[in-house]
């Protein structure tokens, strides 16, 4: 029983209609929240890890935990794959330590010193046996110590992806479409309100995506910063005790048009937090006399993985499909 790279798993999801999901991990609950959602589903899936991922609970658990995941979850594909790698040493660190997909995020740099950097891991990755996301194009949000603000991201020019894959050799393309990390992916300003005073964001660019498509013709398309922000975890933050005012996230409809075309893998790590956070805050409040962390994390792993759940059934739209898959 093994890792799987995502090779297979993008190209069915291409042909089919659908993405996968591209789950943050950060220690077992997670791991479990994820997988057990999956397994029950028939869902694969990719497992991420950032570098403050890495930082937080050390390579060597992350693997292990995802080892026992596959061993718990034998009949779904599982990817480990390395979020947001910014060096070629971390991106060889994670190939050389079990990862069977990274990214080289270069996407800050020129786009000569894009190619570069992404061609050099690309060259160690697929030596390795391993395959490798690249980005062109810039998301506003936070991820690691990299903050933009909203309304400074720059869109992908669909004019520079083809040279760009053609140069490097990535396996998979992370665009930017207006999806942004973290949990305000939106300014109330760049929003409009509905009949019901709710925030509407403004539509991905679905111009820019067909613009891409059109270019890269059957390559699959990553999209980052895709958590949707349910407004059922937000009210449940603020209910009891948090402070988040105007978290809002990308409407649901719009990602799984975007799964249906060559969007094949939505990352999604913002609602895991949300979810959990929600659920540890409420059941405190509730039980303000426990102090046994399983008493908290049980629910928030319930949590977890029903929400992972619901992305599986009515974003991805990858209920059923590790049958049609390699599981090693
Ligand atoms: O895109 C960033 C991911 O949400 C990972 O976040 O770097 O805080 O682990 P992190
Ligand atoms: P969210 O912050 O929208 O969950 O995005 C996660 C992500 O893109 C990880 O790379
Ligand atoms: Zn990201």
């Amino acid at each position: 029983m093994s890792l799987v790279t995502t090779t297979e798993m993008f190209e069915k999801a291409y042909n089919g209609g659908y993405a996968i999901g591209a789950f943050n991990v950060n220690n077992m609950e997670i791991v479990q929240g994820i997988t057990e959602a999956c397994g029950e589903l028939d869902a694969p899936v990719i497992l991420q890890v950032s570098k403050g991922a890495r930082a937080y609970a050390n390579h060597t658990y992350l693997v292990k935990l995802v080892e026992a995941a596959i061993a718990e979850n034998p009949n779904i594909p599982i990817a480990l794959h390395l979020d947001h790698g910014d060096t070629f040493e971390l991106c060889k660190d994670c190939i050389d330590g079990g990862f069977t997909s990274v990214m080289i995020d270069a996407s800050s740099k020129s786009f000569e010193d894009n190619i570069a950097l992404t061609k050099q891991v690309v060259d160690y990755a697929h030596a390795n046996g391993v395959v490798v996301e690249a980005e062109l194009g810039t998301l506003a949000g936070v991820e690691d110590e990299v903050s933009v603000e909203a309304g400074k991201e720059s869109y992908t020019k669909p004019e520079e992806v083809q040279e760009f894959v053609e140069r490097t050799g990535c396996d998979s393309l992370a665009i930017a479409i207006g999806t942004s990390h973290g949990a305000y992916k939106f300014t109330p300003e760049q929003c409009h309100r509905d009949e019901n005073g709710k925030l509407v964001p403004p539509p991905l660019r679905f111009d820019v995506l067909e613009e891409c498509i059109k270019r890269l013709p059957g390559f699959p398309i990553v999209l980052h910063g895709s958590s949707s922000v349910p407004q059922e975890f937000v009210e449940m933050v603020n209910a009891y005790g948090g402070q988040m005012p105007n978290a809002i996230g990308i409407p649901e409809e719009q990602l799984r048009e975007a799964a249906k075309l060559a969007v094949c893998k939505i990352n999604i790590d913002s609602d895991i937090r949300l979810a959990m956070t929600g659920n540890i805050r409420k059941h405190f409040a509730e039980h303000p006399d426990h102090f046994d962390p399983r008493q908290y994390l049980k629910p928030a792993r319930q949590a977890v993985k029903d929400m992972v759940a619901h992305k599986i059934v009515n974003v991805l739209g990858c209920d059923g499909k590790a049958k049609d898959l390699s599981v090693r």
